[in-house]
């Protein structure tokens, strides 16, 4: 298989590139290479999206399966542009941040509604726009290549090489043991795909030539599920306090991500559609997932000792959340 991966130098197109390699597959990366180093064993061709010039170094070139990331539709165009023509397929990730209702639980792919796409020929890359552009990027893509383009919509990618950090908080915290502040209620939903099994199911269906909607994210499990077969995993007895959603909110810590945040945990019910999604198109098109347990085990190899997480609450604002919370309890 000749494949091409467009970006390639960072976290879910680095995974598939370098598990292309492992398959033997021929393997070109195409990007600045400002992000990361791209995997051993690949072709690196330096391209910027930005223009159409900025992608002439693929020109002429042909191959049996393109993987694009790209959050950016004009991005999108100048590769369709230059190499549509010579993909014998195409997938495009794309994210579950393209739909327009968040609330409803159980949505899938081919029904859900989406958000208004954003003009097909911006260059705009605000993170603002990411759900409508992704939409049009997904439009594009689809347009372009009806019968031989594959859309995964990711939903939250965890595992080695995370830069975003939404999981690392707890395989971290949890490691630790004793009392862990744990978000909401322990049978609210989550969901997220480990970053190698979504990379895995991409090269699959390019093999198998999938086309067709989907998320790509396993099914959803119990938010207690989950803490419970990270504690199993790291053969760990810590001890959770379930703190309701407004204490959280009204104590200064952030859903989701960023700055004494708790990754996994969204504000309900506005979010009770975001982590329950009905994924069993994606299994039935070929994604498998394997135990939460080795995910555990690999992000914590890759891992620096003692991890810089980007997101998650530090050991002082946990201790002064749940003092708080019991105080409030005894009274
Ligand atoms: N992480 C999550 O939890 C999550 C959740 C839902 C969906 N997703 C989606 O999953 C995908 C994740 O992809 P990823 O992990 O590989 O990360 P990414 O940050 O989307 O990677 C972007 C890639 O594009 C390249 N790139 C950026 N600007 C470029 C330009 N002007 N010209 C050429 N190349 C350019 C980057 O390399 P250089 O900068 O070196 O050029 C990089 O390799 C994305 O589609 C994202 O929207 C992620």
């Amino acid at each position: 298989m000749r494949l091409l991966v467009l970006g390639g130098t960072v976290f879910l197109s680095k995974a598939v590139a370098a598990l292309a390699v492992e398959r033997g597959w021929d393997v070109t990366v195409a990007a600045r290479g400002v992000s990361g180093e791209p995997p051993p064993g690949v072709h690196f061709v330096p391209i910027d999206r930005s223009t159409p010039e900025g992608v002439a170094p693929l020109a002429g070139e042909s191959f049996d399966a393109v993987v694009d990331v790209a959050r950016v539709p004009g991005h999108v165009g100048v590769v369709l542009d230059a190499l549509a023509d010579n993909a014998a397929h195409w997938t495009f990730v794309s994210t579950c941040s393209v739909y327009a209702d968040n609330a409803t639980p159980g949505q899938v792919a081919a029904t859900a509604p989406l958000l208004e796409p954003t003009d097909p020929t911006s260059f705009d890359g605000d993170i603002e726009l990411y759900g409508r552009s992704k939409v049009a990027c997904e439009k594009l893509v689809l347009d372009r290549l009806p019968d031989r383009a594959l859309v995964i919509r990711a939903g939250l990618i965890i595992g080695p090489g995370d830069v975003g950090d939404r999981f690392g908080h707890w395989p971290h915290r949890i490691a630790k043991g004793g009392e862990v502040l744990a978000p909401g209620g322990p049978e609210e939903k989550v969901q997220f795909i480990d970053v190698d099994d979504l990379a895995t199911w991409i090269l699959d269906a390019a093999e198998a030539k999938t086309s067709g909607v989907h998320d790509g994210i396993r099914p959803p499990m119990t938010r207690k599920d989950f803490l419970d077969q990270i504690a199993a995993a790291l053969d760990v007895e810590p001890e959770f306090t379930w703190v309701a959603q407004q204490f959280l909110v009204d104590h200064g810590i952030a859903p989701w991500s960023g700055e004494e945040s708790l990754g996994l945990w969204l504000p309900l019910p506005e979010y009770d559609g975001f982590l329950t999604r009905d994924t069993s198109s994606a299994v039935a098109a070929g994604m498998n997932y394997r135990p939460l347990a080795e995910t555990v085990h690999r992000w914590r190899a890759a891992a620096a000792e003692p991890p810089v997480l980007k997101a998650g609450i530090s050991s002082e604002k946990e201790t002064s959340v749940l003092d708080a919370w019991h105080a409030r309890n005894d009274d």
